[in-house]
């Protein structure tokens, strides 16, 4: 297991929804954590119900703000916008976040001399032709958002190769659980405020690979590890389900098959994926990590935790 007892961490967006579960572990593990967020997504009451982290309200374009925090080991960086649409509507923002900000924690992981591990995205692979789809399959964004997170990674990858300052990439799928945002909440604050109707944003036909955020944050602490250093993962399930399945799935719980009428725009948001399918063979073998909870499983407890059942 990778030691993290009595390091001195910090998770940039660690207000928001993985970095709370990510802060969480790391303050179990015993580590020193501190959290950076300018709250601009993220919520006060992931801040509130992770006592043992220290928070400093602050943004990642401030600079001389980031660098005058105290040394830290290990940099943990995943603050960003990441919401597709308002990229494709607001591309320099995003590009101001992801990209300029993602220099400036690198600029002080450099300082420091951290291990930093970043938080990139499956929109880098843009709407890919190989799937499941492996770390090599390379950059391909189709959105500004993806692009972004790009820069990102190119950054990185010339702080390895330039300062030697070891990195660790991750590429997320879709990442699920209590406190998430994105299409399995959105589903669930539209039959909680009306049960009679769910509209699906596009066909219904696009498919996402769902990850779990407890499994997440479990192959988060494995990349703080030495056999990770200078390597670009894929986390997810390595497996894909059809928004319009996922759909009937929580229909089913809920009891509403039959009795929702469901509706699809047809039309998608600028910037929307087909299929993201991991293939998560490299995690597997080089972080010795595997994914447990099925999204098929897990949905009744997301959907009691709503108190919707
Ligand atoms: N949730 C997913 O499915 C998913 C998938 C792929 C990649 N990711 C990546 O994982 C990371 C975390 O995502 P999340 O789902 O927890 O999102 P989130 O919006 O819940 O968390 C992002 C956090 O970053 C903070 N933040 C934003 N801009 C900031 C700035 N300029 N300075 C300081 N803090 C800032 C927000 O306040 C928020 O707390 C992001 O980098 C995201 O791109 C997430």
């Amino acid at each position: 297991m990778t030691q993290l007892k009595g390091k001195n961490i910090l998770v940039t967006g660690g207000a928001g929804f993985i970095g709370f579960h990510l802060t969480k572990k790391l303050t179990e593990l015993g580590a020193n954590v501190t959290i950076y967020d300018n709250l601009s997504s993220g919520k006060l009451e992931n801040i509130k119900d992770n006592p043992k982290a220290t928070f400093t309200k602050g943004d990642i374009l401030d600079l001389k703000k980031l660098l005058a925090l105290p040394k830290f080991d290990v940099i943990y960086h995943l603050a960003a916008q990441v919401v597709v649409p308002y990229s494709m509507e607001n591309p320099t923002e995003d590009f101001e976040t992801n990209a300029r900000g993602t220099l400036n924690v690198l600029e002080k992981a450099r300082k420091d001399k951290a291990r930093l591990i970043f938080a990139s995205s499956a929109a880098v692979y843009g709407n890919p032709t190989k799937l499941p789809t492996p770390e090599e399959y390379g950059f391909h964004p189709f959105s500004c958002y993806g692009l972004s997170k790009v820069v990102g990674e190119e950054y990185a990858q010339i702080y390895t190769l330039q300062y030697g300052l070891e990195i660790t990439i991750l590429r997320f799928a879709n990442v699920y659980g209590s406190r998430c945002h994105g299409v399995i909440n959105d589903f669930m604050d539209k039959l909680q405020k009306n049960p009679d109707k769910l509209e699906i944003i596009g066909t219904g036909q696009q498919a996402r690979d769902f990850v779990h955020v407890s499994d997440l944050a479990e192959a988060l602490v494995l990349a703080a590890g030495e056999n990770a250093v200078g390597k670009t993962f894929n986390l997810g399930f390595g497996k894909t389900t059809k928004i319009i399945d996922l759909a009937n799935m929580m229909l089913k719980i809920l009891k509403l098959t039959n009795k929702t009428k469901v509706t699809t725009t047809n039309v998608s948001w600028q910037g929307d994926i087909n299929t993201i399918w991991f293939d998560i063979t490299k995690a597997k073998k080089e972080l010795n990590w595997t994914p447990k909870i099925r999204i098929e499983d897990h949905l009744q407890t997301l959907i009691a935790e709503r108190k919707m059942l």
